[in-house]
């Protein structure tokens, strides 16, 4: 496959440590022709990190430099890495230019943002053969704990209870606790950290959360509100389930834990040999416990799927291609839907919620 020619729209933290490392990892598959800000100071920081790497990469800045990669059709796929209230704006500009589209999560910042983004991208390609792609970055569908956990979730029998624990580090140290969009972002931190876990829960448990009920407290006052949510939830199998989660903790754990009636299944976070992943461990119904250690690559293997697609595409020009499912928009959509349901149920002291479809 040709490398695919890419933009970043963006140049924030996420751009700097993740996706430019992650591209350089891959970058027999992609070709970095720009990263946009809209600031140059920004843009030209990040640009200086993508050098070594992407040597022709160009600064973009400002209105005139986002016309220019909007008119550039050399240019076939972006990255929109900006703040979560503008992303949608700007993914549905450059899908409108022709251009595929990797938006970071979350997909959108309410419901009614994502039915009128859904409702947008369908009507680019009313009388249209072909359909630019526009993918949400969610790499938990990606990562290989999750791939595995749900392949054993089908092993352990009928579902009886799921539990998901997530205690985060949300902390000064950490280079988000004072990113100001997300410190303006209505569900603040559990909105944004959130849709990460429930899109794990989603792809361990195999099947979509129908309601909610939760309550929600804001206790931290370093953080925005709310700062804890504890829920219980059903799934569309009838299966119930616990979803707490407080964004910052002294003792971090963070864990997904599927209970079926001949054995279970669990997730967690940690370390091993230095290197970040998760631990997945099955425990069988003859009471023999097996754990393996999948470290961190769900971003590299959601960019691997995105470049893939969009070379397919390039390549069948004309045709409607499949798109891979896990970087869908609606994929994104859903991970909000639940966890909107969950804060509206907060608002309600616990009413229970139905969970929007998409
Ligand atoms: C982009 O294209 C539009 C329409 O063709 C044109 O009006 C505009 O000047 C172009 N902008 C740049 C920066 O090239
Ligand atoms: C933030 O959390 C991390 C992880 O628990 C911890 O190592 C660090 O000391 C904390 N920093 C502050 C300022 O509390
Ligand atoms: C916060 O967000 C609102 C709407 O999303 C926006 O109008 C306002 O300017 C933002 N404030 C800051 C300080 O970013």
């Amino acid at each position: 496959m040709a490398p695919q020619i890419i933009a970043i729209i963006g140049a924030g933290i996420f751009v700097k440590s993740q996706y430019l490392p992650r591209l350089a990892e891959i970058s027999d598959l992609v070709s970095l022709k720009c990263i946009w800000s809209r600031s140059q100071k920004s843009a030209l920081e990040a640009v200086e990190a993508a050098k070594n790497v992407f040597p022709s990469v160009e600064c973009k800045y400002g209105d005139d430099g986002l016309d220019e990669i909007v008119n550039d059709t050399s240019i076939v796929a972006v990255i929109v890495a900006l703040a979560g209230q503008i992303q949608v704006d700007m993914s549905l500009k450059l899908l409108k230019a022709g251009k595929h589209v990797l938006q970071e999560k979350p997909a959108a910042a309410s419901i009614s943002e994502l039915e009128t983004a859904l409702s947008s991208y369908n009507s680019l390609h009313n009388n249209q053969p072909t359909q630019n792609i526009w993918a949400v970055a969610e790499n938990y569908r990606f990562e290989p704990a999750f791939v595995e956990s749900r392949k054993l979730v089908s092993e352990i029998g009928d579902m009886m209870s799921v539990q998901v624990i997530i205690e985060g580090s949300m902390n000064s140290s950490n280079p988000y606790f004072s990113s100001s969009w997300r410190r303006n972002f209505t569900g603040g931190f559990i909105l944004d950290m959130g849709v990460h876990y429930i899109a794990g829960l989603r792809m361990m448990v195999g099947c979509e959360v129908a309601s909610v009920s939760a309550m929600t407290s804001h206790v931290d006052m370093t953080l925005p509100p709310p700062d804890t949510i504890s829920s219980i939830f059903q799934l569309e199998n009838g299966c119930s389930g616990v979803f707490v989660m407080l964004v910052s903790s002294r003792s971090p754990k963070i864990i997904w834990r599927v209970v079926g009636l001949s054995g279970t299944v669990q997730v967690e976070r940690g370390n091993k040999d230095g290197r970040h992943g998760y631990v997945v461990t099955l425990f069988s119904a003859k009471g023999e416990t097996t754990s393996t250690f999948y470290p961190f690559s769900g971003v590299t293997e959601e960019l691997k799927a995105f470049l893939s697609d969009v070379s397919k595409s390039t390549l069948q020009k004309g045709s409607k291609i499949e798109a891979e499912a896990r970087c869908s928009f609606v994929e994104g959509a859903r991970d909000v839907a639940v966890l909107d349901a969950m804060l509206e149920s907060g608002i309600k002291q616990g009413a229970s919620v139905m969970v929007k479809k998409f």
